[in-house]
């Protein structure tokens, strides 16, 4: 795969040259590699997502030849949240009907109006994006290190400004009784299923044959208008950056391609080495 940039504009980043922006990468790799690519963080930029998203693309297409489908959606940004429930239906139909990937309109508005108005003062935000596997069939994944569950959370966690990952409920499990938080298994016309899934799809590292769920939480933008302290690093003295470029105001409506496509290697990945998957079959 080559992916021809076409679009460079590496002017703006001239002047931190020596002065490592706040919250991104480029502190730690200038003290682990003795220098830092200035001209928009190298490979700690986003740009070393597109690799992901196109080998993500040929995931799903084997996949979707399989019943399997991967939905991604943002459910928070900038202190807004989709407070219910979201069917597949309306995220297909949704997701890219507002500029935030957040299948539920009436809050992807609340949320756009947010993320400008910080973007306003010169800040950003965070927030949270869900990604779905429907249809993994049960049996995935493997019972001790390298289980279904751990796997995802690596996949997700080895992109840029993700810092935490849930699966099913995830961190409100803290706060359930065990008789809340057990998903009662059930038959329904001849399957074993559960009837809730707050396991998010997985026990013990294996899928249960309900959807796989998990969410990913996503730091604000380190790339911010409003002045920041650092040190330049040429002079070794305290300074101040002012930032110009192009950053964007929250980045969980970029991040939702890209966890798609990990979780889609992820599940493609262990539906080949259980061999539920004929890898000559493609959408
Ligand atoms: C899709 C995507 C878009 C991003 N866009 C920006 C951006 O415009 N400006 C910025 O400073 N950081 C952006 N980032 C975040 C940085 O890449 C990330 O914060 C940096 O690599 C440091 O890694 P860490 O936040 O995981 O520690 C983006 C990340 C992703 C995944």
């Amino acid at each position: 795969m080559l992916v021809h940039n076409v679009d460079v504009d590496s002017a703006p980043y001239e002047a931190i040259k020596t002065k490592p922006r706040p919250g991104h990468a480029d502190l730690s790799h200038w003290l682990k590699f003795g220098h830092v690519d200035h001209r928009g963080g190298g490979r700690a930029a986003a740009r070393e997502t597109v690799g992901r998203v196109a080998a993500g693309a040929i995931a799903k297409k084997l996949l979707a030849a399989h019943g399997v489908e991967i939905l991604g959606h943002t459910v928070e940004a900038a202190g807004m949240a989709v407070e219910r429930e979201l069917s597949p239906e309306e995220i297909r139909k949704n997701v890219e009907k507002n500029p935030m990937r957040c299948a539920d309109l009436k809050v992807a508005e609340r949320m756009k109006e947010a993320v400008l108005k910080a973007a306003a003062d010169g800040d950003s935000t965070g927030g949270t994006v869900e990604v779905r596997a429907l249809g993994v069939p049960a049996g995935i994944g493997n019972p001790v290190f390298d289980k279904l569950d751990a796997e995802i959370a690596h996949a997700l966690m080895s992109i840029g400004s993700v810092k935490a990952v849930q699966i099913g409920v995830g961190c409100e499990f803290a706060r359930m009784r065990g008789s809340e938080a057990n998903d009662p298994v059930v038959l329904r016309g001849g399957k074993i299923i559960t009837e809730t899934n707050n396991a998010g799809g997985i026990l013990g590292g294996i899928s249960t044959g309900m959807p796989i769920i998990a969410k990913i939480t996503v730091k604000p933008t380190p790339s911010i208008t409003k002045p920041q302290r650092t040190v330049d690093l040429a002079k070794m003295e305290e300074a101040e950056i002012k930032l110009k470029g192009r950053f964007d105001p929250n980045i969980c409506p970029r991040i939702v391609p890209v966890a798609e496509a990990m979780l889609a290697l992820v599940i493609v990945d262990h539906m080949l080495l259980s061999g539920k998957i004929n890898p000559d079959r493609f959408k």
